[in-house]
């Protein structure tokens, strides 16, 4: 079992609420079993130009109560490369860094695997506001995220009903309707607009209109994921608030409607209990795992329960998730089933598709209650 003195911890991609949380579990856990840890700045960049620092308990004491990453973050193009890898390699050598622990989503996680193969135990965290990482039930920085949405559209609904308004309101979550779609139910939005789901715009409008003329709202929310237009104009938010005045006009009750991007306000802020909470414990399992030789694994929860997957299983799980479940109508065109299920037996091909046909379930599931509730169905 390899002897560990040092090990690198990363932030990489977006960043996410609950980050400074596994930074700090990581530094005091590493700490109380005689292990150092280096804070590496932006990711893989910091790894490849040494731009990192020796972190101590008291240097992380007090970050868990703040939004983003102590560590920053950055994209690293040159990391995406064997060079680039085999650089990180001797880098790890070179400062005696036994092992790294990757904080972020699929994209860093695939960075951690091939720095894995290349011979330096690694351990990834899911780290996103997405919650777009199959193989795990949360990601840290998705309880902030939403709480963000609910406290903007609560805001934004004391000025719609004060003006007899609609707000259409667009949420992040890259191509994972997650947010949108459980922000939307808690903040009673009339509907939830999802990549995952079809819906009819037609119906939403005129039902508007019918409660509307029925003296039964006098304000609506529409809660939105975004990319909803795909590689279209970006403007479909606007687009459809128009559409919303010009129908209800038509038929002689205007309802006035504004569109509002949430965007990367949703990525800041104090994280929540649950961010603090699950960031804590990710970042502890990830100190054990490596101290106990593991690698090549990335840190889960499921059923309540802190666990692992494999790298290379967990990014299959997600390329076969989103390719044949979430959004099956319109799969990546470079999409290719046999190369990304290389090397699963069919036991474990069958075990993915039941996974990901349960996750997909589980999500419809809500996305109907969410309908019952808006009256859509
Ligand atoms: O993955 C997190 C996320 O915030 C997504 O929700 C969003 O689509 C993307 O990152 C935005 O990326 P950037 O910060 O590069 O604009």
């Amino acid at each position: 079992m390899p002897e560990f003195k040092k090990i690198g911890v990363l932030t990489s991609g977006g960043d996410a609420p609950g980050m400074n949380a596994v930074v700090r579990a990581i530094v005091n856990c590493a700490s109380q079993n005689g292990v150092e840890v280096m804070g590496i700045y932006e990711g893989y960049r910091g790894l490849l130009e040494d731009d990192m620092k020796l972190l101590e308990p008291q240097d992380v004491a007090n970050s868990f109560s703040r939004g983003g990453t102590i560590l920053y973050t950055a994209r690293c193009l040159r990391y995406n490369s064997p060079e680039g890898v085999r650089e990180a390699y001797n880098k790890c050598r070179e400062l005696g860094i036994d092992g790294i622990i990757a904080v972020g989503g699929d994209g860093t996680f695939r960075g951690a695997t091939d720095l894995a193969k290349a011979g330096i135990p690694t351990i990834g965290i899911p780290g996103t506001i997405d919650n777009d990482i199959t193989a795990t039930d949360y990601t840290i920085g998705y309880d902030t995220a939403m709480n963000t949405v609910v406290d903007m559209c609560d805001r934004l609904r004391d000025t719609c009903e004060s003006h007899a308004r609609c707000d259409i309101v667009e949420v992040m979550g890259r191509n994972a309707g997650y947010i949108a779609l459980n922000a939307g139910i808690a903040v009673g939005a009339t509907a939830i607009l999802l990549k995952e789901f079809e819906y009819d715009e037609d119906a939403i409008i005129q039902k508007m209109i019918d409660e509307r003329k029925s003296n039964r709202a006098r304000s609506f929310i529409i809660v939105m994921s975004e990319g909803l237009d795909g590689y279209g104009s970006g403007n479909y938010g606007e687009e459809l608030a128009k559409k919303v005045e010009a129908r209800s006009e038509e038929q002689g009750c205007l309802i006035e409607t504004r569109f509002a991007r949430l965007a990367h306000v949703v990525r800041g802020g104090s994280p929540t209990l649950t961010d603090r909470l699950i960031g804590s414990r990710m970042g502890a399992e990830a100190v054990k795992l490596l101290l106990e030789g593991k690698s090549n694994l990335v840190v889960c929860q499921r059923n309540g329960r802190i666990t692992t997957s494999e790298i290379k299983y967990a990014l299959a799980l997600d390329t076969m998730f989103k390719n044949e479940y979430a959004f099956k109508k319109c799969p990546s065109p470079k999409y290719n089933r046999e190369k990304n299920l290389e090397g699963f037996d069919e036991a474990t091909i069958k075990q993915m598709e039941e996974y990901c046909e349960k996750k997909y379930q589980d999500m419809k599931d809500l996305y109907k209650v969410a309908n019952t509730l808006a009256f859509m169905d």
